[in-house]
């Protein structure tokens, strides 16, 4: 069956002494707390290989928050799955729509960079979310249906089966402004059903779904009870250790 992952994003935050402290913090609290779900922590580049070696990977996982979409080479300023692979890191985001709105990343270039990520043993957590404009136009299933379709299915069964989805409506990303439990539960039982017409049930129901956009300790509860939220995407809340371990407790 899925599992139930809280994963946090820090984006561009933290000095690497203050990430270090944090991931320590965090670390330390896993372990301590009781709860019933994968935690994981994606980091800046210039954190993973010192945080890799702070944390027991067993209990708290780690995990990039991009890679190139090129393999190796005269690519200045990238980091290819392979070097973030190489610090001992286990996931990478993917297709967050920060990435989408500023970088211009298309489903073409993530295509490519899923199967850099496969190739390098990475699992991705792979986002996807419609605009404020496509949930007001209504056309917010179809965008998402589309993301999917277009970045992801031409997968192998077993490949797509590796992959964990966030779904991230743009317009809850670090505006304070919660989709309701049961916006996020009609949208993850779309994206299930989505993925059972193309791959069967079981692939679908072993598919994890995380919520992502203004998840914090006070609403995680709710969100996570829904059926088809299977954990979430944290970004600000992830920053602070009490809040983002009040979070990976509503799952107890
Ligand atoms: P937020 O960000 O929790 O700050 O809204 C979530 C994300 O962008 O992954």
């Amino acid at each position: 069956m899925r599992k139930n992952i809280v994963a946090g994003n820090w984006k561009m935050n933290t000095t690497l002494q203050e990430g270090v402290a944090l991931a320590e913090e965090v670390n330390a609290a896993v372990k301590a707390a009781e709860h019933n779900c994968d935690v994981v922590i994606c980091v800046p580049f210039t954190h993973l290989a010192t945080i890799s070696e702070k944390i027991c990977k067993d209990s708290l996982g780690l995990g990039a928050e991009n890679c190139a979409d090129h393999k190796s080479g005269a690519y200045t300023g990238e980091v290819s799955a392979a070097m973030v692979a190489s610090t001992g890191a286990g996931y990478v985001i993917l297709g967050h729509s920060e990435r989408r709105q500023y970088y211009g990343e298309t489903s073409e270039t993530l295509r490519e960079k899923v199967a850099l990520a496969f190739e390098n043993n990475l699992t991705p957590i792979f986002c996807i979310g419609e605009v404020l404009e496509e949930r007001e136009n209504g056309t917010y299933f179809d965008v998402v249906k589309k993301q999917i379709v277009d970045a992801l299915f031409h997968l192998s069964a077993e490949d797509f089966g590796k992959i964990i989805l966030a779904y991230e409506p743009v317009w809850a990303i670090g505006t304070g402004k919660t989709a309701t439990a049961d916006q996020a539960e009609d949208m993850h039982a779309f994206i299930r059903g989505v993925i059972a017409e193309k791959y069967g049930k079981e692939v679908a129901d072993n598919t994890s779904i995380l919520y992502g956009g203004s998840c914090k300790p006070s609403n995680a509860k709710e969100l996570f009870a829904k059926p088809d939220v299977d954990g979430g995407l944290i970004g600000g809340a992830a920053l602070k250790c009490a809040d983002f371990m009040g979070i990976v407790e509503a799952f107890n």
